[in-house]
Formats: C-alpha cells, structure tokens, sequence
C-alpha cells in the first residue's frame, strides 16, 4: 500500500508493529543505519557482543520484515544457545572461523563450522549458537525476515526468569539436585 513505512516509535496506538512516521518527515536518513559498524565490546564470561538493527534501532525497517545483526567473538566466545520466535536466521562470517549449529525439533544436531564469506541458515524458532573456534577475534553477520525477531536466550529464560522458575520445576527437568540449580542461578543472577 505504501512504499515505506517508518516507524514513529513515540505513537500511542497499539499496534502489532508501528505506525508510520509522516511521509514529509522522513529523509534519507530514515533509511540508514550505522550501528553495526563498530566492533562490540567481548570483555565478558562469554566473549560475546550482539549489535542489534531492528524496527527499535533502526524504524525505517518498520514493516519491510527484515532485520540485521552484528556478532562480535573473542577467541573461544559463544553466543549461547537460543532461539528467535518470529523468524528465520541467515548467517554470513566475516572475520574469522566459527562453529554454528542448530538442533530440529526431531533432537538432530546440524553445523558447520564457517570462514569468511561462508552462510549458513537457521530454521525459524531452532535453538542455535555460535562458537569462535579460530584464534582470532571473529565477526558474523546475521539476518532476519522479521523487523524484530525476538530472542528466547535458553539459560537466561530458565534460570534468570523474573520472578524465578522455582528450583522443583528445574531439579526435576534436568534430574539433578538444589544446589546444581541454585549454582546456575547464581551465575545468571
Ligand atoms: C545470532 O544468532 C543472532 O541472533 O544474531
Ligand atoms: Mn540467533
């Protein structure tokens, strides 16, 4: 119906999505985005930093169902295991040499580890990750067919939940006892 669309992100209607910004209000500049540019900072107990250039970041995107983010690794870094509920993941290796993998909902594990210029597609809703396995600081590129994909981030959803998951729910899914559940907790608290 429209060319574009892009959010104003201060509008008070509810909607799923955002309204549009008035078309004499949008410039170039509604249509650039520069924050995937600079390298994230991987000083962290995962050696991880995401950049995000979704609807929120970036409101030009807002109904062209598209979305992009930037994955810094320090050497041996992980980007945990998780999942985006509202769509499919492509990802492309720019620096360095990283193992990425998803598990199907039959439990079969798939993966490849990637160099530069190499892509690899994560199915809509699959728990994934991405593993820096070279020696070096590595840099992915990841894209989405949704303006905001969510992330469902597995430790943090199961043991940082607010209020908590309590502790019988987990000891029993994962057959162990308090205090291996109440160590995870704390190391996500
Ligand atoms: C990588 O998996 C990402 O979600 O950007
Ligand atoms: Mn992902």
């Amino acid at each position: 119906m429209k060319d574009f669309c892009v959010a104003d992100l201060n509008a008070t209607v509810s909607l799923n999505g955002f309204p549009c910004k008035p078309v004499a209000e949008v410039t170039s500049d509604d249509f650039f985005f520069d924050g995937l540019s600079k390298e994230g900072n991987t000083d962290n107990p995962f050696g991880f930093a995401v950049a995000q250039g979704n609807v929120l970041s970036f409101p030009g995107l807002n109904t062209l169902g598209i979305s992009m983010n930037r994955v810094d690794l320090a050497p041996r870094g992980i980007n945990a295991p998780h999942s985006h509920p509202r769509a499919t993941e492509s990802i492309v290796v720019i620096k360095g040499k990283v193992l990425v993998g998803f598990v199907s909902t039959s439990n079969v594990y798939f993966y490849k580890v990637l160099t530069v210029g190499q892509m690899f597609v994560i199915p809509r809703g699959l728990i994934h990750f991405q593993y820096n396995v070279g020696h070096s600081k590595a840099i992915l590129l990841t894209a989405f067919n949704s303006q905001l994909p969510g992330a469902v981030i597995v430790s943090r959803t199961l043991f940082a939940s607010n209020p908590p998951i309590p502790n019988q729910i987990l000891t029993k899914t994962f057959r162990v006892d308090d205090d291996v559940i109440n160590s995870i907790k704390s190391k996500f608290a």
